[in-house]
C-alpha cells in the first residue's frame, strides 16, 4: 500500500511516499520538505497567515516532485494522510484540504494523523528501529512529554511540562540574547564555544518526584541574568548559552531516567525538534550506556517537522488496522488535540 503523507503543521511543508509492508516495518521511498524559516526569520517567530500562505505555494510542487522521485503515478496512491492537528489551524486546513481534495479526486482513502504520533514514531524512518514497549522523550517547540509507547496507538501520558516547552526555552532564551530565530539551533551552536558552568541557573522541578518538567522559571532567570550582565552580555553570552542548555539538559534526562527507572523499560526513544541537540544527545548517550538502556533517535533531518513521519504514521496504523482510513472527505483540523485521545481509537 502506497501512503502519500502532508505535513503542514507550522512552518515546514513536508510532503513524502511511503510503503507498507507484509511484515515488518513500513519503507520511505521518497521525500521533499521545505523550510519557512527564512520567511518568518524577519519577524522573530512564525507569522500563522505567512505559513498558510506559503504552504498553499509549496504543497503541490513538492507532492509532484515526491512522486517523481519514486517512480509512481498519482493514481497509484491508495492513502492520502495529512497531519489533522496539533498545530495552527490556518497551516493545517491547507495539507488537510489538499489531501481530502486528492483522496476524493482519486477516489482513495484519506487518514488525518496527529503530529506527535508522527514524531514519536519517527525513529522507525531510520535504519536502527525500536522495539515496542519504549519510553519515549517528546521535545519539540510546542511540547515536552514523557510517553510510555506500548504499540502504534497505546500511549500512555507519564509526564509534561506545567508551562514552556524544552523547545521553547531554547527559543525564549536565544530570543533575549539576540540569537534570533529559530533559537534552539543557534543557541546550541554558540554554547560549544561556552563555559556551562559559568552561571548558576536553576533546574525547576528537578525533584519533585514526578515527571513533570517547568521551564517558564528558567527564561526568567537567564533574563535576569541577561539584565545584569547589561553591557557585559556580549563578551559572555556563550557562557550563557552553555549554562542554559546544561541546565535543559539536566532535567531532561534525569526526567528521561527516573521514566525509564518507574517503567522498568530499557529503551527509549527521543523524538521532536530538541532531540538534535548535541549536548542532550551526549549526555543521554552516557546515562543510558551505563544503565544497559538503548537510545534510539530519528535520523537528524526527521528530527524536526517533516512529511516522512506523518506518511510513516499512517502507514504503521494501517498496517495494524487497514480499516482506519475514510472516503468520508469532509474534514476538520485540530489545533489543539491530546496525543492520549488517540488510544481511544486504536
Ligand atoms: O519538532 P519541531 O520541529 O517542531 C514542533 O513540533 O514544535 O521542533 C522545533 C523546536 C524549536 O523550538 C527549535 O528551537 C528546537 O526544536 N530545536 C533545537 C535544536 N534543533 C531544533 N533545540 C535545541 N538544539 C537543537 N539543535
Ligand atoms: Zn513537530
Amino acid at each position: 500500500m502506497l501512503v502519500l503523507g502532508i505535513e503542514s503543521s507550522c512552518d515546514e511543508t513536508g510532503v513524502a511516499l511511503v510503503e507498507t509492508r507484509a511484515t515488518g516495518v513500513p519503507a520511505l521511498r521518497s521525500q521533499a520538505l521545505y523550510s519557512q524559516i527564512d520567511m518568518h526569520q524577519a519577524y522573530g517567530g512564525v507569522v500563522p497567515e505567512l505559513a498558510s500562505r506559503d504552504h498553499i505555494r509549496r504543497v503541490l510542487p513538492l507532492a509532484e516532485s515526491v512522486l517523481a522521485d519514486a517512480g509512481v503515478a498519482l493514481a497509484e496512491i491508495d492513502v492520502v494522510a495529512y497531519t489533522r492537528g496539533p498545530g495552527l489551524a490556518g497551516a493545517l486546513l491547507v495539507g488537510a484540504g489538499v489531501a481530502c481534495a486528492l483522496g476524493a479526486a482519486l477516489g482513495k482513502p484519506v487518514l488525518g494523523v496527529h503530529h506527535l504520533e508522527g514524531h514519536l514514531l519517527s525513529p522507525f524512518l531510520g535504519a536502527d528501529p525500536p522495539q515496542f514497549p519504549f519510553i519515549a522523550l517528546l521535545v519539540s517547540g510546542g511540547h515536552t512529554q514523557l510517553m510510555q509507547v506500548d504499540g502504534v496507538g497505546h500511549y500512555q501520558l507519564l509526564g509534561e511540562t506545567i508551562d514552556d516547552a524544552a523547545g521553547e526555552a531554547f527559543d525564549k532564551s536565544a530570543k533575549l540574547m539576540g540569537l534570533g530565530y529559530p533559537g534552539g539551533p543557534a543557541l546550541s551552536r554558540l554554547a560549544e564555544q561556552g563555559d556551562a558552568q559559568a552561571f548558576k541557573l536553576p533546574r525547576p522541578l528537578l525533584h519533585s518526584g514526578d515527571l513533570d518538567f517547568s521551564f517558564a522559571g528558567l527564561k526568567t532567570a537567564v533574563l535576569t541574568q541577561a539584565k545584569k550582565l547589561g553591557a557585559d552580555l556580549e563578551s559572555c553570552k556563550a557562557d550563557l548559552a552553555a549554562s542554559t542548555q546544561a541546565a535543559i539538559v539536566e532535567v531532561l534526562v534525569k526526567k528521561s531516567l527516573a521514566a525509564l527507572e518507574r517503567s522498568g523499560l530499557d529503551r527509549l526513544v527521543v523524538a521532536g525538534g530538541v532531540g538534535a541537540n548535541k549536548a542532550l544527545r551526549a549526555q543521554l548517550g552516557a546515562a543510558c550506556k551505563a544503565r544497559g538502556v538503548r537510545v534510539h533517535y530519528p535520523e537528524l533531518e526527521f528530527c524536526t517537522d517533516n512529511g516522512a513521519m506523518i506518511a510513516m504514521a499512517a502507514a504503521m496504523r494501517l498496517q495494524a488496522n487497514a480499516q482506519t482510513a475514510t472516503t468520508v472527505y469532509a474534514f476538520d483540523v485540530k489545533p489543539r488535540w491530546p496525543l492520549t485521545d488517540l488510544s481511544l481509537r486504536a
